[in-house]
């Protein structure tokens, strides 16, 4: 889909190849530095050097060559040395981009660009009979706001919750559970028990040897389809698919396949046989299958010498089956930065086998996340963070600053507020930088109501909304409205939107679809989080310099609303994205 910033860019270009004189391939345009009051420039340089005249006389002449059609964005056109430089014209900006946001409404930014193509993302990804702690909330989150992206560029997008569902850690755990009996509490009480279950028999280990030729007959016992075995497993499984579900509610994530690695179990003797006839792994003295030599990456085991499978195998065999499965252009992985070697061995070796010749294979790695004092969080130490416990924690913070902020809402709403806020909070620290980098859980940063903060964003949002509200504009509703009236008396109202923040404010709306391109291209959904974040400031700016409600005439007062409503529309759209709601008032 073209939006006016494309129309923009591709009306420059139309005009200066209609001139004949600049070689198509040197038609490359740059954005102007930050001092340089235009939009877009063009340099002559190259052009010049090619044609063998001073880059000035070159924009020079161009200047007086250029036609654009007299509906264009383009504007004025100015020869500054070797540049040319070009704006819009501010008339018809707001016009152009108010009247896309009223038209695509919620869909505004999304394209089709993936229209045909597939993308299997592999997130989250817990392991059973564990609560979800802080390896799987980074990946959660991510990966959901990869699919949400990559959805709103017209990919089919198959999210995959890749369990850990199968292994050696199965024998202890399920010997533990024979020998303790079932936990009777539910949910994610229950999963703690169970995990208490599994360090108490692997502790007992030490001391009593047997207890591992135990653990070890029940691993075999799975492994080979024994009744009893398989359905303690799949309890184990229920259980925690089920504890696990409230979580992903609250954050909005939902999932087209939780198949997990156990789905994976008969493919895997066909595997190793097949790294086998391919020569890209060998059976080693002791009799276990490895890979070894492979892209000058660290040996690595297929299989053991008891004939038992690894995380590794189970891996191969999943790409093998998402590739005949959904046959995608690209597999993502959300999963944490230690796996970075994990993931170089699995698509070298894959590659080795043949497979997935045309198919990107990518790790989106990410960071650790620290308490506020910087200290990382481990079992060990016992200050485990766990997620459910992460957004009770942010939820009941949210609900202090509401209290303070608006104590007279309802106490219905403050509790919907307070759970929009605490999530929001806890989804845009995971989302605002580089995935790669490490994050902190500092609440007075997070919650904060100025700054780079969801909370901030969501207040700028609701006030957009306060505004719309007093003026009786429909928020939810409000483009279908102003989209069916788009007439002539509309677009000369839009047309006085001509001051600097107005114009400021317009252009950043204008980039949301560019910033969901470049966050797709990247996988980086932190290019969003900052089109929010300078939107809301433009916003701020705009609104200190621009009554609304009292605007000088009603035609001004009319246009204004209309771009308040949008810049509400466009913000609630980027959250979206980011997976964050924005409450219409807090
Ligand atoms: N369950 C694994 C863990 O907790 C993450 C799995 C990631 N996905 C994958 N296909 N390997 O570390």
């Amino acid at each position: 889909m073209d939006y006016a910033l494309d129309r923009f860019v591709a009306d420059i270009k139309e005009a200066i190849r209609a001139t004949g004189k600049v070689p198509e391939p040197l038609i490359e345009l740059q954005t102007p530095k930050p001092n340089i009051p235009a939009d877009l420039a063009f340099p002559a340089f190259r052009a010049a050097k090619e044609l063998d005249v001073p880059p000035p006389q070159l924009a020079q002449e161009l200047v007086a060559m250029l036609r654009f059609a007299p509906d264009s964005l383009v504007g004025a056109v100015e020869a500054i040395g070797p540049f040319l430089n070009f704006h819009m014209n501010p008339e018809r900006l707001g016009v152009a981009v108010l009247g896309e946001i009223a038209r695509s409404a919620d869909k505004y930014g999304h394209d089709a660009a993936g229209q045909g193509k597939t993308i299997v993302i592999d997130y989250s990804a817990p392991n059973v009979a564990r609560r979800m702690h802080i390896g799987h909330i980074r990946s959660t989150i991510i990966g959901q706001t990869l699919v949400n992206i990559f959805r709103a560029r017209g990919y089919r997008v198959i999210g995959d919750n890749h369990l850990g569902d199968w292994g050696r850690q199965f024998g202890s755990l399920l010997a533990a559970i024979h020998r303790e009996g079932k936990p009777h509490a539910e949910g994610e009480v229950a999963l703690e028990q169970l995990e208490a279950m599994y360090a108490r028999y692997n502790n007992a280990i030490a001391e009593h040897p047997e207890l591992n030729d135990e653990a070890r007959a029940w691993s075999l016992r799975l492994e080979q389809g024994d009744a009893q075995a398989r359905e303690l497993w799949r309890w184990c499984v229920d259980l925690t698919l089920h504890a696990n579900q409230p979580n992903y509610d609250r954050l909005g994530v939902a999932f087209d396949h939780a198949y997990g690695e156990s789905f994976y179990e008969h493919m895997l003797p066909g595997v190793i046989q097949e790294a086998l006839d391919s020569a890209v792994a060998y059976r080693d003295e002791d009799g276990s299958v490895v890979v070894d030599k492979m892209d000058k990456l660290p040996k690595f085991v297929l299989q053991r010498n008891d004939g038992g499978t690894l995380y590794m195998t189970r891996d191969v065999a999943t790409i093998l089956f998402r590739l005949k499965e959904f046959n995608p252009e690209r597999i993502i992985y959300a999963v944490g930065a230690p796996q970075e070697l994990h993931f170089r061995q699995l698509f070298a070796l894959v590659r080795s086998m043949g497979y997935a010749r045309d198919v990107e294979l990518i790790h989106v790695p990410f960071g650790t996340i620290f308490d506020s004092h910087g200290n990382p969080f481990s079992t060990r130490k016992g200050n485990m963070l766990y997620l459910k416990q992460l957004l009770d924690d942010a939820v009941q913070r949210a609900r202090d600053v509401i209290e303070q902020k608006n104590p007279d809402l309802p106490e219905a709403e403050k509790d919907q507020v307070a759970e929009a806020v605490g999530i929001g909070a806890v989804v845009y620290n995971d989302l605002y930088q580089d995935t790669r980098r490490n994050i902190t859980l500092d609440w007075e940063r997070m919650l904060a109501t100025e700054g780079n903060s969801a909370t901030y964003l969501q207040y700028s949002h609701a006030r957009c909304c306060s505004i719309l509200r007093k003026a009786q504009v429909d928020v939810e509703d409000w483009s279908p409205e102003i989209w069916q009236r788009f007439d002539q008396a509309l677009v000369a109202q839009l047309q006085s939107l001509t001051h600097p923040s107005e114009q400021q404010l317009i252009k950043h709306l204008a980039r949301l679809p560019e910033a969901v391109r470049e966050a797709t291209d990247r996988y980086a959904p932190f290019v969003i989080a900052d089109w929010c974040y300078a939107t809301a400031r433009e916003f701020g700016v705009f609104f200190e310099n621009c009554p609304v409600l009292k605007a000088k005439t009603p035609d001004l007062r009319t246009a204004r609303l209309v771009l308040v409503a949008a810049t509400a529309q466009g913000l609630r759209n980027g959250l979206a994205l980011l997976g964050i709601k924005a409450p219409e008032r807090m």
